[in-house]
């Protein structure tokens, strides 16, 4: 069965991990509900490991329904959380709410997630959140905000700045944020941040200690190589395995071993392969 913010919040206080991971397509979303994987992200990282930018600025609310649609119809049973692009709620509140409008409405998004922190920010998560919309706050290293951040660097590193995202993180949650991601800190930070909020904590690149953890799909699988972060695990290769099979597809069409007529077409009886003689 789906499970609800209100699963979450008991699985956060019961220190249950909460599985997450992100997908941008029907069929890796259909074998994450299969695997039990309890939280999808349709993040803007779609633009970098499917449509092959070379960062989330380029991804539009078109993109992103587009794909938070074909993920739903993969995995209609799991609670998803679709992103919020570059520029489709850092103009006013109005456009915020339009567009986590659009995710749920329209795409069937069961929450919307937004980066960054300070009081424009809370202030779309309160409008947001005010009209019945889940969301999702994130903080940290923040890819949206990366040219403010000096590039993809880990956030949180002294003090100073590990107070800050508790601060941040604090606020967020009083603006009605169902629950932050925190990606890109050192783990004491991850763990300060989850021990003083009073929602789930997700992290990616935040520690062991969050509520619960989240990988990007295409990173975990070994499937986007462009760039491999320190806190990823590869639990499996399958962009080597799919370069294998393509390899040997080609190699197989060219010397004329596939396709084998005895099973790979359709039969046809031999009293009308004589008449076509
Ligand atoms: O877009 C995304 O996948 C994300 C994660 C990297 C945190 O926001
Ligand atoms: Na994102």
């Amino acid at each position: 069965m789906k499970k609800s913010i209100i699963d979450f919040r008991k699985m956060a206080e019961e220190n249950k991990k909460i599985v997450y991971l992100t997908a941008y397509d029907y069929l890796t979303a259909k074998y994450q509900e299969k695997a039990g994987v309890d939280m999808i992200l349709v993040g803007d990282s779609l633009g970098m490991v499917q449509l092959g930018y070379e960062t989330t600025y380029p991804v539009t609310m078109e993109d992103m329904i587009s794909h938070c649609k074909a993920v739903r119809r993969g995995a209609p049973e799991t609670f998803i959380v679709g992103d919020m692009p570059y520029m489709s709620y850092q103009i006013s509140d109005q456009q915020a709410v339009e567009n986590a409008g659009r995710l749920t409405k329209e795409a069937l998004c069961d929450c919307v997630k937004l980066e960054g922190a300070g009081p424009e920010i809370a202030g779309r998560v309160r409008a947001i959140s005010s009209v019945g919309i889940l969301v999702m706050g994130h903080i940290g290293l923040t890819p949206q905000f990366a040219a403010e951040l000096g590039g993809y660097k880990a956030q949180g590193r002294s003090a100073d700045a590990a107070v800050k995202l508790i601060r941040q993180a604090k606020e967020l949650e009083e603006a009605g944020a169902c629950s932050i991601l925190v990606e890109g800190v050192p783990a004491a930070v991850g763990e300060a941040v989850t021990r003083q909020a009073g929602i789930p904590i997700l992290g990616i690149g935040a520690g062991s200690h969050t509520h619960g953890q989240l990988l990007i799909y295409a990173d975990m699988v070994g499937l986007y190589d462009n760039f491999t972060p320190k806190f990823v695990k590869q639990f499996a290769h399958v962009g080597q395995q799919l370069q294998e099979a393509f390899q040997e597809y080609c190699r197989e069409v060219r010397s004329g071993s596939f396709p084998d007529d005895s099973v790979h077409t359709y039969k046809m009886s031999a009293d009308e392969v004589e008449k076509l003689q």
